[in-house]
């Protein structure tokens, strides 16, 4: 088999382009020579600029170019960048316990049970805490797993629950294997089935009409004894649980009608498997609520938390039903980090100031300007074949026929390199490549949004001119 070098195109790239100021080029030939760059940066931009330090909702890279950050460390930084209380704890922190090993400690302790106060569903919980999002989202099957004493997991494509080893096959979203397959990971007990696209529905149906099809086709399948998910005619279940973003992120921020996951709850109370969500990125404030169920009514068995928790620190939680733990004989898990004093004093800061600055009622209220902004600007732009919004958590996606919904893929992506060269960073994904998602700190004010949109709306008028969309 011919070995690909996607690195040498890279550097070649990197060293040809013209418009790449001296600073952002060396940074980037030092990061293609001297690591393994992953998989994404150069996915967003043909030449990403090298960031070097970051306030509130500004980035600055490292020839000083200012940057409206639309991308918050992937949703990562939801208090917003530097700031002073943060640094406190930490250093504060440091000299009080730097760290003592995935054993308990005050911070700890009072993370783990403030997780469990603030997390959907009204049943006993108990908390695994992790380093990272794969971590949670691997602790989180594998529990499933041994409390359940079943084999498959149900997915979706589109999904992304992370990249390592076990999460691999739970992630749906094929630009993520690309460069896998056909080496493993593989694994063989997941079945992904197509989420609550509406506007590019896979069954061909339109909401409102739908029937929830997508919900529907899970358990016609369930019910059958023509699929390894079981056969309910022989008394047989394998699925450990189902798991679910309840909006789609990497995919495009794609947020499902709510009868979705009322559907997906409904399911598993059925067939008696664990329902999970992964709020990993919508949780944490960004759609106006703590996390993104809770404008559906639904409560997980398993919540799962990452990225904001941390405030840039690495941390992230299985907050399960203390039953699916229970099961669980102590030595089960464990890593150095987990829990460290560090992180948890962080994550408790942070939970404090999304009390002490009213985050999520920021987000709520700046949320319902935003939705008459991008309403108007639908109505004059049309590019814009569809939106999804949900406080602040902003997708929107391009093409370049409203009637055929041809996805407007070389569009949108000069179009993200037009706003990155106007100083708007905004993440390109979609099924298609064709979508855009907004992801500002949720320190965002109305006149944030009045910035993005005064840079985005001559940008967006001079790309459907050049591509002909009328
Ligand atoms: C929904 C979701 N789950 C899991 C992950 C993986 O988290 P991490 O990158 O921290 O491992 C991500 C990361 O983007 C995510 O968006």
């Amino acid at each position: 088999m011919e070995k690909k070098k996607p690195y040498e195109k890279l550097l070649n790239c990197v060293a040809s382009s013209e418009e790449i100021t001296s600073g952002n080029r060396e940074g980037l030939a030092d990061f293609l020579n001297y690591e393994h760059p992953g998989d994404v940066l150069f996915t967003k931009w043909k030449c990403p600029p090298v960031i070097e330090e970051g306030k509130g909702n500004k980035i600055w890279d490292v020839d000083g170019k200012e940057y409206i950050d639309c991308i918050c460390g992937m949703s990562t930084m939801n208090i917003g960048h530097g700031d002073p209380r943060i640094a406190k704890v930490l250093s504060d922190q440091y000299l009080k316990l730097g760290h003592w090993f995935d054993f308990p400690t005050p911070e700890r302790l009072e993370l783990v049970k403030r997780l469990t106060e603030i997390t959907p569903g009204d049943y006993k919980k108990k908390v695994r805490l992790t380093l990272s999002g794969s971590d949670a989202v691997e602790n989180a099957i594998r529990a499933a797993r041994s409390h359940t004493g079943k084999t498959h997991i149900i997915s979706f494509y589109g999904a992304y629950h992370g990249q390592n080893t076990a999460t691999m096959g739970i992630t749906g979203a094929g630009s993520m294997h690309r460069w896998y397959n056909p080496v493993p990971p593989a694994d063989h007990c997941v079945e992904h089935f197509p989420y609550a696209y509406c506007y590019r529905c896979p069954y061909g149906k339109e909401y409102g009409t739908c029937d929830m099809q997508c919900v529907k086709s899970i358990d016609m399948l369930m019910s059958s004894g023509q699929t390894s998910l079981g056969n309910p005619m022989a008394g047989v279940n394998n699925v450990a649980a189902l798991i679910v973003e309840p909006a789609q992120s990497s995919a495009g921020y794609i947020v499902p009608p709510k009868e979705f996951l009322v559907g997906l709850r409904e399911l598993a109370d059925k067939y008696g498997f664990l329902l999970i969500f992964d709020e990993i990125q919508t949780g944490m404030g960004r759609t106006g609520k703590m996390f993104a169920c809770e404008h559906a009514g639904v409560a997980p068995d398993i919540t799962l938390i990452g990225k904001a928790i941390g405030g840039g620190f690495p941390m992230g939680a299985v907050v399960a039903r203390a039953e699916v733990f229970d099961d669980l004989a102590p030595g089960y898990v464990v890593t150095t980090y987990a829990g460290g004093a560090l992180g948890c004093a962080v994550s408790n800061k942070v939970l404090d100031i999304f009390e002490e600055d009213d985050l999520i009622g920021n987000c709520a209220r700046v949320g319902e300007y935003l939705a008459s902004v991008v309403a108007g600007f639908k109505e004059k732009h049309p590019i814009i074949g569809t939106y999804s919004l949900q406080g602040v958590y902003l997708g929107i996606e391009l093409v370049s026929d409203q009637k055929t919904k041809e996805p407007a893929i070389k569009a949108t992506a000069e179009l993200v390199e037009n706003m990155r060269r106007a100083g708007l960073l905004a993440q390109l994904n979609g099924y298609y490549n064709n979508r855009i998602s907004f992801i500002p700190p949720l320190t965002i004010k109305n006149s944030d949004v009045d910035e993005i949109f005064a840079i985005l709306d001559p940008l967006v008028t001079e790309i459907e001119a050049k591509y002909g969309v009328k």
